[in-house]
């Protein structure tokens, strides 16, 4: 129990407890007591209460759980510790592969990876190294100055990115920032209706988009993201990008997934929802994973110096700056059948959620777990997920990381807070909203 005598799964749900910070002790109690551990879902931002859920909290019973399908289901209720509101709702989510089981999720699984060609692949990487060195020409230039790491030199980097993997024009990505934006603005009312993105530069294809984008009621609330009406916008979008693609194939993933000729390709709407996916989930991670690992190094400037002097330990380092902040905090699973994890007895229907966050701080799996250590190898994080799910990104995240400090740690002697970092309301995301940072070239 804290000081203020709420229980500590209490505190670990409520969204409001990470605008200070994740309640890592919290965690660690609950994490050497039992593997699992039961939560109220408490009501909180004007949801209404909800049944409650396991936390796994270990890293082996994480692992158990997500190699599992057959018994751990993201389908039956999706991936998120809140049920969709309505059962349309759910079906709605449904369509996504993130929330779908093999074998419907192993067949758009398998034609994903073989759209990620060896050629496409290599080109995006000389992509990301080419966007890491424009956005840090544009913010470090004089001897010294400030920025906001989080919008000024993060924020770009998985935008550009996406913009290459989706082949959507560059002058439209702000978009794909403002509809994850209202995703996540789902938790934390500043990012809900975000509107970054400037028409006067856009396609035509992005001003039919913005006709239907929607707007918040009297109360100032936008439709629930999570379902159609929330996003009309964005599926205009996809189908005009779709539209264009077949007529036009360029040489991006998503071209290449859309004329895929065996096994049918994608239809036109799983193009959709696959837009929705990639635009949501490789950006919001990434955009809180880069500032997240600046803060490692704010946080260790000795370590920071390290680095500097010997570029070589970056690519080690980025998944160790990945295991400290870890970005994706929780993904949820229902329970097909009465089962158990970690010897803890699980009835058939009931939703189990795993903890990235604690799993990557299990001191049985890794030597003084809350130090940030850059030399940690091996270091089997469950950074990006396990089992079928396993992130689809990683390899992208990983160049974006290791891409972005390159250049960073190349053009500066020092990185220090200009001032406090806030952080954003969420159980799902370890988001950044804006840090501070003084440079010195
Ligand atoms: C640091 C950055 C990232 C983190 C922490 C992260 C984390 C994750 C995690 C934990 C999952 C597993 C979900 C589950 O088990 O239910 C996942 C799935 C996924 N990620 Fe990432 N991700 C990152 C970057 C990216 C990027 C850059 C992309 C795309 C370019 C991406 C695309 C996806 C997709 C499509 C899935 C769904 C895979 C499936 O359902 O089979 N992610 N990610």
């Amino acid at each position: 129990m804290t000081a203020s005598a709420r229980p500590d799964t209490e505190v670990i749900f409520d969204p409001a407890t990470y605008t200070t910070g994740v309640p890592f002790e919290a965690l660690t109690r609950l994490r050497r007591a039992r593997p699992v551990a039961w939560a109220a879902e408490i009501p909180v931002l004007g949801w209404p209460e909800g049944p409650g859920f396991w936390l796994v909290l270990r890293h082996a019973e994480v692992e158990s759980v997500l190699r599992r399908p057959d018994l751990f289901s993201s389908a039956l209720g999706a991936t998120q510790i809140r049920d969709p509101a309505t059962p349309q709702a759910l079906d709605y989510v449904r369509r996504m592969m993130l929330n779908m089981d093999p074998p419907e999720q192993s067949r758009l699984r398998r034609l994903l990876s073989r759209s990620f060609t060896p050629r496409a692949v290599a080109r995006l990487e000389d992509r990301i190294r080419g966007h890491a060195r424009a956005i840090c020409d544009r913010v470090f230039t004089g001897p010294r100055g400030e920025c906001d790491f989080a919008k000024d030199v993060a924020a770009d980097l998985p935008l550009l990115t996406l913009a290459d993997v989706l082949g959507v024009p560059d002058q439209d990505r702000w978009l794909l920032f403002d509809w994850s934006n209202r995703v996540i603005g789902y938790q934390d009312p500043d990012y809900a209706s975000s509107a970054e993105f400037d028409p006067a530069t856009g396609t035509a294809m992005a001003r039919e988009a913005l006709s239907v984008r929607p707007v918040p009621d009297a109360d100032g609330r936008m439709p629930d993201p999570r379902t159609r009406e929330g996003m009309p916008d964005l599926y205009a979008y996809a189908h005009l990008l779709a539209e264009r693609k077949r007529r036009r194939p360029g040489d991006d993933v998503m071209s290449i997934l859309l004329a895929q000729p065996d096994e049918g390709g994608v239809s036109v709407a799983e193009f959709e929802n696959m837009f929705w996916l990639f635009a949501v989930a490789g950006n919001e991670t990434l955009r809180n994973g880069l500032p997240g690992a600046c803060i490692a190094l704010l946080e260790h400037p000795q370590t920071q110096a390290e680095l500097r002097a010997d570029p070589a330990l970056l690519p080690v380092a980025a998944d160790e700056m990945l295991r400290w902040w870890t970005p994706v905090m929780t993904f949820r699973r229902t329970a097909t059948q009465d089962c158990a994890v970690g010897g803890q007895p699980i009835r058939s229907g009931e939703k189990v959620v795993v903890s990235f966050t604690s799993a990557n701080r299990d001191e049985t799996v890794f030597a003084d777990p809350d130090r940030f250590d850059i030399r940690r190898q091996p270091n089997p994080h469950l950074v990006f997920g396990h089992g079928p799910h396993f992130c689809l990104g990683a390899h992208l995240a990983r160049i974006q990381m290791r891409a972005l400090f390159a250049e960073v740690l190349a053009r500066t002697s020092a990185l220090a807070y200009a001032g406090p970092p806030s952080y954003l309301r969420s159980n799902f995301q370890r988001g950044v909203k804006r840090l501070p940072v003084a440079w010195t070239a």
